[in-house]
């Protein structure tokens, strides 16, 4: 049995939870059931990340005391993550001021690492971060993911010196002791980590007011990035407590938007503070909306309570896990929601969970005894490269089996003929492989999987109300 630790990104609060938000909550909590399922003993964190000036600015445009719009939209996420049926066990929060104590302890700790020096150069608010001035001419002035043009600033920083890490980090990347992937993306870090300059980490107080001061200089608060990323071991109890029980992380789920710091700062900080490096970092990649990445900033969010209210959590987790490919970006459109929910959830499984249901209760079949069997290791070693839609995609090949099995086998016509033996035979293995195509699929839809084995135990009776109803 072993303890493993798993953490999500912080989403800003500077507005409401919406579909891609789901993404690293869903992919944590596949791995997390998963885990659980082999054995182990899982602690999941999530959070909310609420400094800094985006938000600020939110609240103040709504005329909002910014720790009440805070509080509102942390509340928000919270029952969000509740309807993914997403089982965390731990949230952070980055204005808990058991936090923001922690953070102060962990720069004290960073400070052979730190230096003040002034800096002039673009930043763009929306990524919370200065660009180069190569990206800066790149990108002809506008920030891509947020179609607003850099600010030029010049300021005075504290600094953490990057170069003091890069050696260490790029050796741990390179011997895949801090797996990134896709593995595809490694090259992509490695030659950020080549050009990175050393990253500011604090901001004079009159440019960031909401944020954690830094600790012995009045006049510097701490960059939103220090502050969030130290979520993931302060909610741990770091530096008060021993944290080797669950850290390193076994994975941690971050949109491939931010890898780069998970890749770069963090490392570099954990370095600094004398800690192990995460053994994976799985970046996913962004749901688009009409071609382009889904956020507030752009303006087209798919609103995930109305997919939610309408087909339910299961079939929300099936799009997400399925259709969207675990590493590379996808589009979300309604059209193609629709049809995976009537052609593959309700046609591929409601209807197989109730055919076969009716056929063993017209035959008043049961099964006797379920003989513990083993995962496949198609599966395992799909799900243990965080290869989950593929995972996926194998336990839904059973699902079809089962379908193919059942029209070849005709148990209604060994039913009409008489053929008993030969009848419980088929129907006994049909079952079987139900159950254990559910309990493949109790990472993905853990509520059909129950609700699969339900159905299946003792007496079997088919559901009063199908699995998945069709909606045309
Ligand atoms: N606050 C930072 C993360 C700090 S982690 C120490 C942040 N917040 S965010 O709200 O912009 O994003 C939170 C998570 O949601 C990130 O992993 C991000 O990649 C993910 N996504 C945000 N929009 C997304 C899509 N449209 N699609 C998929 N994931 C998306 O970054």
């Amino acid at each position: 049995m072993e303890k493993i630790y798993i953490t999500t990104a912080i989403p800003y609060l500077n507005g409401l939870p919406h579909a891609g938000h789901a993404m690293d909550y869903y992919l944590a909590d596949v791995c997390s059931r998963y885990q659980k399922m082999l054995g182990n003993i899982v602690r999941f964190q999530a959070g909310t990340d609420e400094h800094g000036n985006k938000i600020y600015q939110k609240a103040k445009e709504l005329n909002i005391p910014v720790k009440d719009y805070v509080d509102a939209n942390a509340q928000k996420f919270k029952d969000f993550i509740k309807k993914l049926d997403v089982e965390y066990t731990d949230f952070v929060r980055t204005t808990d001021t058991e936090h923001e104590k922690k953070v102060q302890e962990i720069w004290l700790k960073l400070k052979d690492h730190i230096y003040l020096a002034r800096y002039a150069g673009w930043y763009c608010t929306g990524c919370e971060r200065y660009v180069t001035e190569k990206e800066y001419k790149e990108n002809n002035g506008i920030c891509p993911d947020h179609q607003k043009p850099y600010e030029k600033l010049e300021e005075e920083n504290y600094y953490l010196r990057i170069s003091d890490f890069k050696e260490q980090i790029r050796e741990a990347i390179l011997s895949k002791r801090m797996l990134i992937l896709p593995e595809f993306r490694e090259k992509e870090i490695l030659k950020l980590l080549d050009e990175s300059p050393d990253v500011s980490i604090s901001r004079p107080k009159e440019q960031l007011t909401w944020g954690v001061p830094v600790p012995d200089d009045d006049s510097q608060v701490m960059y939103v990035w220090i502050d969030a990323l130290a979520n993931y071991i302060t909610v741990l109890g770091f530096p008060e407590k021993d944290i080797s029980d669950f850290w390193p992380a076994y994975a941690q789920f971050v949109g491939k938007d931010i890898l780069r710091f998970h890749a770069i700062i963090w490392p570099a900080m954990l370095l600094a503070l004398g800690l192990e490096l995460p053994r994976t970092l799985v970046s996913h990649g962004m749901i688009l909306s009409n071609g382009q990445k889904m956020s507030k900033s752009i303006g087209n969010v798919i609103d995930p309570i109305e997919v939610l209210d309408k087909h339910g959590t299961e079939a929300f987790r099936y799009f997400f896990l399925r259709h969207v490919d675990t590493f590379s970006d996808s589009d979300f459109t309604w059209e193609k929601f629709e049809d995976s929910y009537n052609n593959e959830l309700a046609n591929d499984l409601g209807n197989l969970v109730q055919r076969l249901a009716t056929l063993c209760f017209k035959n008043n079949f049961e099964l006797k005894d379920l003989p513990e069997s083993e995962l496949p290791k198609e599966y395992t070693e799909l799900m243990d490269k965080f290869e989950f839609s593929r995972a996926f995609d194998f336990v839904w090949e059973k699902v079809q089996g089962i379908n193919r099995k059942i029209d070849e086998d005709k148990p209604w016509s060994l039913a009409k003929e008489g053929k008993l033996t030969e009848l419980n035979q088929v129907l006994s293995s049909e079952v079987m492989d139900l159950l254990e195509a559910a309990k493949l699929l109790s990472p993905f839809l853990p509520e059909t999987a129950e609700r699969i084995a339900q159905v299946f135990s003792g007496k079997i009776e088919p559901p009063k109300e199908p699995l998945f109803p069709k909606t045309k």
